[in-house]
């Protein structure tokens, strides 16, 4: 059984076919023409143990849009790993849905319901990775350098600026497997971990951008850290995206973020709203991605 827990898991054949199946069921919706259901009768159980805004709405609006249905469980009902043991949960849920989503802490804890499920289970975001959003990334890299054909981003770059987190390990592997360049720049403390060979490594925002087709902003600050605010804004204090460090892109250079943004944090007004930010598709992006994979993942 394929689940969906991290980039690492699909072949770049297997990430290009989602990416393209996305492509051409955005176009179809585009043209007004519905989709077809091919994913009636299944229902999508989605449990969260974090605050979502896009990651819920995509999914949801995605599993409606395929002709199926979602169930969303939140952290004070279900008490995943409180309540109840994660086998447990995964125990009963595999038994009347088609597929478990999981918005979780802990990586492990996917791994958990993975093993006890008996349907497939999709990481909607953990400590380690978030690869359905790094999916909409390169769906968003895509319209604006290779419009419906992922293997014709090889080549590009991406400069991802700020924390080795969950958002960029995704980013790099999922660059990796499509034959981008991808450079991080972060503090040494907080240096992207778990991704040796994949990506390059740089203390200075200024190197990381320089001639990049993409440069990509995240919050200094993830969901379950707030603990460390005080410290990791002081770390971070030099790796804002503003007008000053976009000087050293390529002319034609586009602006992610994954979002929620800290505007004036991590990045400006005036980039979030300029003429390089493509970061509203981008979340837009993120329904049109979701819907390709729970295509490929569930519908065969
Ligand atoms: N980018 C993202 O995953 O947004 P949410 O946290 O709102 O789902
Ligand atoms: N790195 C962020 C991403 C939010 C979508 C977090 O984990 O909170």
């Amino acid at each position: 059984m394929q689940h969906f827990l991290s980039i690492d898991d699909f072949t770049p054949a297997q990430v290009c076919t989602m990416l393209k199946r996305a492509h051409a069921l955005r176009e179809q919706r585009r043209n007004g023409v519905p989709n077809e259901p091919v994913l009636a009768g299944k229902t999508l159980a989605m449990l969260f143990e974090k605050p979502s805004l896009r990651t819920r709405v995509s999914f949801e609006q995605g599993m409606l849009e395929l002709g199926g249905n979602a169930i969303v469980l939140g952290q004070h009902e279900v008490g995943l790993g409180k309540r109840e043991s994660v086998a447990d949960v995964a125990r009963v849920l595999g038994g009347m849905v088609h597929a478990i989503a999981a918005r979780v802490f802990n990586h492990e804890h996917l791994e958990e319901l993975a093993a006890h499920a008996g349907v497939p289970v999709i990481n909607m975001l953990s400590d380690q990775s978030h690869p359905a959003q790094a999916l909409a990334d390169v769906l968003t890299l895509m319209d604006e350098f290779s419009p419906g054909n992922p293997e014709g981003l090889k080549g590009r770059s991406v400069a991802f600026v700020g924390d080795g987190n969950n958002v960029a390990r995704s980013l790099a592997v999922i660059c990796e497997k499509l034959g981008m360049r991808f450079v991080i720049a972060s503090p040494p403390e907080f240096e992207l971990t778990a991704a040796p060979g994949i990506c390059e490594l740089v203390t200075d925002p200024r190197e990381a951008v320089k001639g990049v087709d993409a440069v990509y902003a995240d919050t200094f600050v993830s969901m379950g850290e707030e603990a460390e605010k005080e410290k990791k804004l002081a770390a971070f204090k030099d790796y804002q995206i503003n007008d000053a460090l976009l000087e050293g892109v390529a002319e034609d250079a586009i602006v992610l973020h994954c979002l929620p943004a800290y505007r004036g944090v991590e990045i400006t007004d005036a980039v979030m709203d300029g003429p390089r930010s493509r970061v509203f598709p981008q979340a837009h992006n993120r329904l049109h991605a979701q819907k390709g994979m729970l295509a490929e993942l569930l519908a065969k």
